[in-house]
């Protein structure tokens, strides 16, 4: 979550189905080496997997104690638009310099958890020019670097010290109603310059623009996150999205920045942002410390995990096949190569 800004990414978001819970917590374990087999093959191109889980996932899969503020998503219904929640039990942000690392992961994550998982939302983003998303506007200027990004995303949580909550959105644009205002127009909704990408100046920027509303300052010090947003869309469909994610050490500071948004700071001076932009989308995850999953606690009692995960439920083959394209997969549902076959982990 800490690592920098990638020229591409998948956010994958799945339901668990009822007793895929075995296959899932498999998974797990073998995560950070998925990511070590298809990142060798170029290891210059970063590619890093943070896997986070939702709230009611959480006590499906775990026993013992839980993320403190690890709660759903909470929807907000503002004056003209709506913070919508959307089913999700894992988030998977995948990110590479280049698409087919981001790609292969993929593929090799829905090979495992096919069956056992439903795909609830899968977008694939690109960086765009330089940082911008597809309103124009360079993207992520103001985010924390070094130890204040350290300080914002990682949770004081002494069960889950270096884990993080996140928070995801997806947001398509009305690129004809933003295009039709002029320039000028746009930075005032935004609150910076768009070529240049300067803060426009407090008495020029108003109360609603975007930037105003997400600069949250308790006694005197800035509450941040950490956004690592990516442009998607199709231009053969007409469809134009900034998918928002952002890591924080508490997500009440994302929720707050949520509630100015939609709900208007004060009451009812919304986010200009929201008149071009609908979210789709929404949830709350916890991204768990890395030792978390290596070893992840016993399932809940009534839960276990048997030897063998079901066979029904392993990935054995995926939609369009991709599993056969990319060779075998041992019916444990494990790749059967190297850390990952489970005979050798146990
Ligand atoms: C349509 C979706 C969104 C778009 C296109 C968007 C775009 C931008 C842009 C262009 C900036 C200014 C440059 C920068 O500092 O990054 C910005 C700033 C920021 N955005 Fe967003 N954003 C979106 C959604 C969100 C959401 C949902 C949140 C939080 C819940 C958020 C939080 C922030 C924060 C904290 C800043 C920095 C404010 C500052 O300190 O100056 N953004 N965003």
């Amino acid at each position: 979550m800490l690592s920098p800004l990638t020229g591409a990414a998948i956010f994958l978001v799945v339901t668990i189905e009822p007793g895929g819970e075995p296959v899932v917590h498999d998974l797990l374990p073998d995560l950070a080496g998925l990511q070590r087999s298809v990142g060798f093959r170029l290891p210059e191109g970063g590619l890093t997997c943070v896997a986070s889980i939702g709230s009611a996932a959480w006590d499906r899969l775990f026993s013992g104690p839980r993320p403190a503020r690890l709660h759903p998503f909470r929807e907000l219904r503002g004056p003209g638009h709506q913070a919508v929640r959307t089913p999700g039990d894992l988030l998977f942000h995948i990110r590479a310099k280049h698409m087919d690392l981001c790609f292969e992961l993929g593929i090799q994550i829905m090979t495992r958890l096919a069956r056992a998982v439903t795909v609830a939302d899968e977008v694939l983003g690109f960086r765009y020019f330089d940082e911008r998303d597809l309103l124009g506007f360079v993207d992520g200027t103001e985010n924390p670097g070094g130890r204040a990004a350290e300080a914002a995303v990682l949770a004081a949580d002494p069960h889950f010290a270096g884990g993080s909550y996140v928070i995801v959105q997806k947001y398509l644009h009305d690129l004809a109603a933003w295009n039709a205002l002029t320039t000028e127009e746009q930075e005032r909704v935004i609150g910076r310059t768009k070529l240049s990408d300067i803060e426009l100046p407090d008495d020029v920027k108003p109360g609603s623009s975007h930037v105003a509303l997400t600069t949250i300052t308790v006694n005197g010090s800035q509450r941040q996150i950490v956004r690592d947003n990516m442009p998607f869309g199709s231009p053969g469909r007409g469809e134009f999205g900034t998918y928002f994610i952002g890591y924080a050490a508490d997500p009440a500071v994302t929720e707050q920045m949520l509630e100015n948004m939609f709900l208007g700071r004060p009451p009812g001076n919304y986010d200009r942002i929201l008149d071009f932009s609908t979210a789709v989308t929404g949830g709350l995850f916890f991204a768990p410390p890395a030792g978390f999953l290596e070893r992840p606690p016993e399932p809940p009692a009534g839960r276990a995990v048997p030897e063998r995960a079901p066979a029904a439920l392993t990935g054995v083959d995926v939609p369009g096949g991709i599993a056969a394209a990319h060779g075998p997969v041992v019916p444990d549902g494990s790749l059967g190569i190297g850390s990952l076959d489970r005979s050798a982990r146990s």
